[in-house]
């Protein structure tokens, strides 16, 4: 298994560049199945969740083929006879639950593993399952799967409110409803740039589709989509993350480039409250150079569905706080359960507690290195922000969190001036022998 050692102090001098957004790559990916051809996706950056996704794509016989040199994805799928995707896989990935609106856009029927536990349950997948039903679909649960079929072999469209927002069932509802015989409509749903580009992508392919970026989408089902080649957005949560590490690690007063971003992706909102700490931004086309200030103001946030705060950013603004000179909170309103960075930051020393969903921070505490565990992807890495920051060597453990959504984070971060690397380590199963007493 392996590990990220970071000696804390080294300043972030810079450069970084941004790579090909997760979040959109794999709606994307899912796109691709609905199509009798060989569609291309380029800039797919090189992640476990694009690997995983590849992997239940094949099983419903598409061929995936991904050249990492040169981040460009090729699904020829004028096969799709299997439309099934399997526990052992869709278990590793929640995203890979698309498969649902790709199978039944494509084939009519479906056989999706709940991504976890129930449909119901924590992250659930009740709003895929009841918008599906919506347009037309007769949806079984069994053993685990969702069984779903449209009478005919086509879905006919309908009409269906999210409530909540919800990214994946807009996208879901999406994969179905482009295909289907009638119109139909979703409320509420998702404004997200990932939901917008994947959205647009399927227009390229020949959907019908109106009111991407608003609250209510109108879609046309056409009788069959063209493939397509495509290049996939850059990486919004890498933006941001990459902008609060420079805020956090950066030498107060040095500007650090950010590259190959769209930074009109952050939201208004990241960008008004980032100004706010009191960081020096300037925002170009495609770079953003972000100057760490001599003292960061403690801001408090609250996440939303976009344009509103990230929740993808929450964990990392935790480290901005635990550095600001003063008290601040963020509060998560879209998971109420997503603070498992923060018995790890307080390991660090941070000063940090959660009450509900909102975590406060009374920044300034002494931030010392720690060895300290990955719990998922973003928590991970505000592991590795404060590890970069801390007084001493702090271990991350199970960066396989981590490498579902960063790229080659350690050598981007050591070109930049960290003194970071990867390392391999055992993890004692139980209590070793001879532990003493
Ligand atoms: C997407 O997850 C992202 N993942 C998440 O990013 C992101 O945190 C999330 O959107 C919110 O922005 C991908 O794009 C692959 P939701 P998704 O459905 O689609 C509730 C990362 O770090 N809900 O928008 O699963 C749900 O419980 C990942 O890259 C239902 O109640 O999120 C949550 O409270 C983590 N029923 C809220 O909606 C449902 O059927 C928003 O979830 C579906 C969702």
């Amino acid at each position: 298994m392996d590990k990220l050692v970071v000696h804390g102090g080294a300043s972030l001098d810079g450069p970084l560049t941004v790579g090909g957004s997760k979040n959109t790559a794999l709606p994307l990916m899912a796109a691709a199945v609905l199509a009798d051809g060989t569609s291309r996706i380029t800039k797919v950056p090189d992640l476990r969740d694009v690997r995983t996704f590849s992997n239940v794509i094949r099983v419903a016989g598409p061929a995936v083929t991904f050249d990492d040199d040169a981040h460009t994805l090729t699904i020829d799928a004028s096969t799709v006879d299997h439309p099934v995707a399997p526990y052992e896989l869709v278990k590793k990935m929640r995203a890979s639950f698309y498969m649902l609106g790709a199978l039944m856009g494509r084939c009519g029927e479906a056989k999706v593993s709940l991504p976890g536990g129930c449909a119901w349950g924590p992250r659930p997948v009740d709003l895929h399952i009841k918008g599906m039903e919506a347009f037309g679909a007769d949806i079984e649960l069994e053993e685990g799967y969702v069984i779903a079929s449209a009478p005919g072999g086509r879905l006919d469209g309908g009409s269906f409110r999210l409530e909540p927002s919800s990214v994946g069932a807009t996208i879901n509802l999406l994969l179905g409803a482009v295909r289907a015989e009638g119109a139909s409509r979703i409320e509420n749903a998702a404004q997200e740039p990932d939901v917008v580009a994947f959205g647009e992508a399927l227009q390229s392919m020949g959907a019908q589709i109106d009111g991407l970026g608003t609250d209510t989408i109108e879609i046309q089902g056409v009788d069959r989509l063209d493939p397509i080649s495509v290049r996939n957005t850059p990486d919004r949560i890498e933006l941001g993350t990459f902008m609060l590490m420079a805020a956090t690690a950066g030498t107060p007063g040095t500007p650090v480039e950010i590259r190959e971003g769209a930074h009109e992706h952050l939201g208004q909102n990241f960008k008004d409250k980032f100004a706010e700490t009191g960081v020096d931004v300037n925002y170009e086309p495609e770079t953003v150079t972000v100057t760490r200030p001599e003292t960061l103001r403690p801001v408090s946030i609250e996440t939303a569905p976009y344009p509103g705060f990230p929740t993808d950013l929450q964990a990392q603004w935790t480290v901005l706080l635990g550095l600001a000179d003063g008290t601040a909170t963020a509060t998560d309103t879209i998971y109420d359960d997503r603070f498992k960075h923060v018995p790890e930051l307080q390991r660090l020393g941070m000063d940090i507690s959660v009450d509900g969903n909102t975590a406060t921070v009374h920044g300034g505490a002494p931030i010392k290195g720690a060895q300290v565990m990955s719990t998922d992807l973003r928590a991970s890495v505000s592991l590795v922000m404060a590890g970069m920051v801390a007084d001493g060597t702090t271990h991350v453990l199970r960066v396989y969190h981590l490498d579902r959504g960063y790229e080659h984070l350690e050598g981007k971060l050591q070109a930049a001036g960290i003194d970071i690397e990867r390392q391999e380590y055992e993890e004692f199963e139980g209590d070793p022998a001879g532990t003493p007493a």
